[in-house]
């Protein structure tokens, strides 16, 4: 029945597990028509769980959206005066110099205009732009590598961005649930990073990636209980009656990544005018079962971990369903990268 109609592969290349969500389009309807997650135990076999990845996964398409992150991504704000979009692009990139750390012709630009912020009395009224920069030989790589493999990648975007299109997807097909003039802050807590996307009514006004996550914790857990890493991976991701101690030895690190969020809600509200009113998590890491409770202390703010997959349909007779809601909150970003195109 859906043979003819557009699908897309969201691939999320994450630091410890790969994730795929097969999105097709039906007139109105979204529907995850496959689905598949594979451990990353080391960078070295990263092609290899790509390749199992689409081996047990049954996708219909070998058109794929992904993401680049890490060191090699830059995300800088630039105040702007208002001018239209094409003439953005070029001065943004006249520019860049200014603000990146690497050559302008070694890399790829994206200028995206977030919401006007508001002028000081007096002062010209002034956009916001964020300029996302990554290096040209990172995605060049990766696409070669996603070719090699049979695939046929067709956008390469970044995990913050992709979570606010999972989010806006989630608007569309589920209307009513999201507030009007509601700001609302997604926060992704994967293996080595936290991605943070600020949106208010829908439009984006901040990005960022904080190179924190559950990595820290392991770490945190092996040097508290004197373990080696596998094992205090399993030990975080069953305390079982070690929870308090797991909480405590914890309790640190997820202070320290929660003050560093909370940066960002402070460079928010003082360049916008507004406060975020609610927290949305994802990620791997909120597997965790007191992050919510920890979190929403720390920021002082509503915090709930979010399901990116609310709303849409599923072909249940090529996906396992227990499976993909199970790990749906891991899945942000994977839906995110689909719903782009
Ligand atoms: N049940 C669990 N309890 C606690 N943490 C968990 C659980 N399951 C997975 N995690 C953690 O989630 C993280 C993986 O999450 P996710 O898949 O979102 O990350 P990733 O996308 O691979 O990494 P990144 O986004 O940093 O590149 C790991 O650090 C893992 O330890
Ligand atoms: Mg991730």
């Amino acid at each position: 029945m859906l043979k003819h109609r557009r699908s897309i592969v969201g691939l999320d290349l994450g630091t410890n597990c790969v994730k795929a969500v097969e999105i097709t389009q039906d007139r109105y309807d979204y529907i995850i028509t496959a689905f598949a997650q594979v451990d990353v135990p080391s960078e070295s076999v990263r092609q290899d769980a790509i390749a199992d990845l689409f081996r047990v996964g049954r996708f219909r398409t070998k058109r794929v959206a992904t993401a680049v992150s890490g060191k090699s991504v830059i995300f800088r704000y630039v105040p702007m005066p208002p001018m239209s979009d094409e003439n953005l692009v070029s001065a943004v990139r006249m520019d860049a110099e200014k603000y990146i750390p690497f050559p302008v012709d070694e890399v790829e630009l994206g200028v995206h205009k977030l919401a006007e912020t508001k002028a000081a009395e007096g002062a010209q009224a002034e956009m916001k732009v964020l300029l996302v920069a990554a290096k040209r030989t990172v995605v060049q790589d990766q696409a070669a590598m996603l070719v090699n493999l049979g695939l046929q990648p067709v956008t390469i975007g970044v995990d913050s961005f992709a979570i606010g299109n999972a989010y806006e997807l989630n608007d569309i097909v589920s209307p009513g649930l999201q507030e009007e003039n509601h700001t609302v802050a997604l926060i992704d807590i994967g293996a080595s990073k936290s991605c943070i996307n600020i949106l208010r009514s829908n439009v984006s006004c901040f990005a960022r990636e904080i190179p924190m996550g559950g990595q820290d914790l392991t770490n945190a857990i092996a040097r508290r209980f004197g373990l080696e890493n596998s094992e205090a991976e399993k030990l975080k991701r069953e305390p079982g009656d070690q929870m308090a101690d797991v909480q405590e030895a914890l309790a640190n690190v997820l202070d320290d990544l929660g003050n560093e969020i909370n940066l960002s809600f402070d460079f928010f509200e003082n360049q916008f005018d507004g406060e975020v009113q609610d927290v949305h998590l994802s990620g791997g890491t909120v597997l965790l079962p007191f992050l919510e409770e920890t979190f929403e202390k720390i920021f002082e703010k509503k915090t709930r971990v979010w399901n990116p997959i609310e709303g849409l349909k599923v072909k249940a007779d090529n996906v396992d369903v227990d499976a993909l809601n199970r790990c749906a909150p891991q899945l942000a970003v994977a839906v995110g990268l689909a719903a782009t195109v």
